[in-house]
């Protein structure tokens, strides 16, 4: 007899996005974001301040993803939740409410590793949003978001082998610190590339990423876009006036090129393609850039719709779908952690 699909409920807390999705195997029933507003006014995320918002957010989250789902709780299979990394304090209000759940409906809990999710959000099938899905393993991934710079070699759905990563900052940090540099508000990433649209990517010369290997380093491109910028003010005091789009295009290019150098050293024949992952996938550039690289290749690649590239909760249940196959329930005593492992068979 064939095995039923299962209809897992998921939440998402782990930064400023409060998520909850329903899942039936892959195919996404209903996907609800509240993004926190509160934290515009800092100029980044304040943990406490997104706690509090997501304790305030999580029910109406949750009750608004079964209402569009049409399903009653009665339904569900399991429920699951973001694990980590992220920031605690809101990590602690999806993972502390989706136990309860659990708990409470007798049912199982699956915790969920949150850039895992980010990379498995390709397997997920929601029509009109990603109709089609790339399937197989191994592949390679691309993790680019405002807190990761990852590179992965995806052997299993839980073998992740973390093949380069950031020394320093992030390429969404660094996009949000160029912006800032150029005088555009917090997060200024989204900003920097829409103005780089209209801009020449050649006006601006920075100094090149020089980590060895599939390793990025950030900071060294941000203090050369400073020096950049101080020197260009000395002819032109009002540069960042007159030539903006000019600075975002050059700037975009300079931050983009490293992602796609690293990608192409790290492709193997065995990888069966390549997906991107993360805020950063956003980026119309690293988008157009990364089809390109897979048509030059000869290898298919998933970029994913801008609903799966941000913090959401149905990335959770696509994690949360292979781990129920594979019968990989979290006990109710696991606590939710800041810093987390990607899973593969050497961390247990
Ligand atoms: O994955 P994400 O939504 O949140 C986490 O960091 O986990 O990524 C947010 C980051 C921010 O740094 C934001 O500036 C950047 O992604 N971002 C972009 C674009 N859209 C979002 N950076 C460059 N171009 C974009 N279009
Ligand atoms: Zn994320």
């Amino acid at each position: 007899m064939k095995r039923p699909v299962p209809l897992i409920l998921s939440i998402e807390s782990s930064c400023d996005d409060s998520g909850a999705a329903v899942l039936r195997g892959r195919e996404v029933l209903s996907n609800v974001v509240y993004s926190q507003t509160v934290h515009e006014a800092y100029g980044g995320v304040v943990p406490e301040l997104a706690s509090r918002a997501h304790s305030q957010t999580v029910v109406p989250t949750v009750r608004a993803a079964m209402a569009q789902a049409g399903v009653a709780f009665s339904d569900l299979d399991a429920v699951a939740a973001t694990e980590g990394p992220g920031l605690l304090g809101s990590l602690l209000v999806g993972h502390g409410t989706a136990k309860a759940l659990a708990q409470s409906l007798g049912l199982p809990f699956i915790g969920v590793h949150h850039i895992q999710a980010h990379v498995l959000a390709h397997s997920l099938i929601e029509p009109g949003i990603q109709d089609r899905t790339l399937e197989g393993f191994p592949f390679l991934a691309l993790v680019v978001s405002g807190g990761h710079t990852q590179l992965f070699d995806v052997r299993a759905p839980f073998d992740f082998q973390l093949l380069g990563g950031t020394l320093d900052d992030a390429v969404g940090e660094a996009f949000d610190k160029a912006a800032k540099m150029f005088g555009l508000p917090y997060p200024g990433g989204p900003e920097v590339d829409r103005r780089a649209e209209l801009g020449n990517p050649q006006r601006f010369a920075f100094s090149r990423m020089q980590t060895p290997g599939l390793d990025f380093s950030y900071s060294g491109l941000k203090t050369s876009i400073l020096y950049a910028i101080a020197k260009e003010q000395k002819q032109r005091p009002d540069t960042l006036e007159t030539d903006l789009n000019d600075w975002c295009a050059s700037a975009r290019a300079a931050l983009i090129q490293p992602l796609l150098d690293r990608l192409d050293r790290a492709l193997k024949p065995e990888h069966r393609y390549a997906v991107l992952a993360g805020g950063v996938a956003a980026n119309r550039l690293l988008r157009r850039e990364f089809a390109a690289w897979g048509t030059a290749r000869g290898i298919d690649v998933g970029i994913p719709p801008l609903s799966y590239a941000t913090d959401n909760a149905a990335m959770i249940g696509a994690v949360a779908y292979y781990a129920f196959e594979e019968g990989r329930f979290s006990d109710l005593g696991r606590a939710a952690s800041a810093r987390l492992e990607v899973p593969s068979p050497a961390h247990g």
